[in-house]
């Protein structure tokens, strides 16, 4: 047996309610593969702020530093909207990111056929839809200095972020996207503002010159509007999508609609060594928390996604994946992927019939 410490870091919101339902298969599914896991919670986002003040304890970075794999669920909440940036719960989960130099993240978005009428759009747009968002995680203008709210000379306050990257930033980026792309279709788009932006033109630059030292990749540009328009237009143009933080945060957004809902989709965020943190790309949706509506199914392949590239247990992951199909198949829906004729369930039903079909 393998024994895997993973810290587990449910957060606020809908956070604590999906993370039973993964916590719970992921025991299932390591008992069949005899693999043990040794969880230990930890607080991150408003949890923390209301426990110890700070949105990431120094103690949940220690955490999540001894540990193989850190799976988190969600941050923030409206009760938190109002403090000062340095607590916020958004503070801590960028401060995990940066902390844990996790540049990379791997967003994908796949149309399940189960799902195809749950999508807002039409279904010979989104059938076969399969997309892998690689979203630099821990640079660009979430983290570019200077950045803060001055005073000018005339006493206006001016708000200054800063998008910045460097060619090392760009670089290791560009290489997780090559090597992504050439487990996949080999396809490349790479997503900027070069038509405008001075950051975004060493962007291209820099991923023009990478690509010969892939030449199986075919390499494609796209102006981030454009891309946009083009994911609701024809999504399956698109295999590997490699981006900067901002850009990434709202291409894998608008992404995850075209999979029928963003309660469906995973993510994985890696550094050069070290634990992966593994998440949803949804928020904490304080809308629905705490009354057992939430879809868990992201939570669920986001643990998937822990076995696979976090602790490289492909067949764990498998059998995960494998169980979300039997459930859909057997026409269980929260209600963000409610479709005519489905069984309504809510967060705890859907984990039952996820160990039922395990
Ligand atoms: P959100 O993703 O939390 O919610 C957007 C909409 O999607 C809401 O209507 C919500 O009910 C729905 N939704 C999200 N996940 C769902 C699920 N699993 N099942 C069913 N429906 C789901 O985005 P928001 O409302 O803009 O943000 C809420 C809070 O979450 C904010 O504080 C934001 O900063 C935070 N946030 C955190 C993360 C994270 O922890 N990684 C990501 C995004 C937003
Ligand atoms: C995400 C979220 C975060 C981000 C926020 C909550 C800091 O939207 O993980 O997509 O912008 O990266
Ligand atoms: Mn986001």
């Amino acid at each position: 047996t393998h024994n895997y410490r993973i810290t587990l870091l449910p957060g606020d919101g809908i956070g604590p309610e999906i993370m039973t339902v993964a916590v719970e298969v992921l025991k299932a599914v390591g008992q069949q593969c005899n693999l043990q896991f040794d969880f230990q919670e930890a607080l991150i986002g408003g949890a923390a702020i209301d426990a110890t003040g700070s949105p990431l304890p120094e103690e949940t970075l220690l955490k999540c530093r001894n540990s193989e794999a850190v799976l988190l669920a969600a941050i923030g909440g409206y009760k938190w909207d109002n403090l000062p940036r340095p607590q916020r719960p958004e503070t801590g989960l960028l401060g995990l990111r940066a902390g844990l130099e996790l540049f990379a993240n791997l967003r994908p978005a796949k149309i399940l056929p189960q799902l195809i009428d749950a999508s807002s759009l039409k279904r010979e747009v989104v059938e076969g839809v399969d997309i892998m968002v690689v979203r630099e995680l821990t640079g660009g203008v979430y983290f570019g200095q200077p950045k803060g709210i001055f005073t000018t000379e005339t006493g206006e306050k001016r708000g200054v972020n800063t998008m910045a990257y460097t060619e090392s930033e760009i670089d290791r980026i560009g290489r997780v996207a090559f090597e992504t792309a050439q487990k996949r279709q080999g396809r490349l788009c790479s997503v900027d503002k070069a038509n405008v932006l001075e950051v975004s033109q060493l962007w291209r630059d820099r991923i023009s010159a990478l690509a010969s030292e892939y030449p199986d990749i075919e390499l494609s540009h796209l102006y981030v509007d454009n891309a946009a328009m083009q994911l609701v237009r024809a999504p399956k143009q698109f295999d590997t999508i490699v981006t900067g933080n901002l850009f990434g945060d709202i291409l894998s957004d608008a992404a995850a609609m075209l999979t029928g809902s963003i309660g469906m989709l995973p993510s994985a965020s890696l550094g050069a060594s070290g634990p992966g943190v593994f998440e949803p790309v949804h928020g904490s949706a304080p809308d629905i928390a705490g009354q057992d509506k939430a879809n868990p199914l992201a939570q669920v392949l986001s643990a998937a996604m822990m076995l696979r590239y976090g602790l490289n247990q492909p067949e764990a992951a498998d059998k995960i994946e494998q169980a979300v199909l039997q459930v859909l198949d057997s026409g269980y829906r929260t209600g963000d992927i409610m479709s005519e004729g489905m069984k309504p369930v809510g967060c705890q039903a859907m984990g039952e019939a996820l160990l039922q079909a395990l």
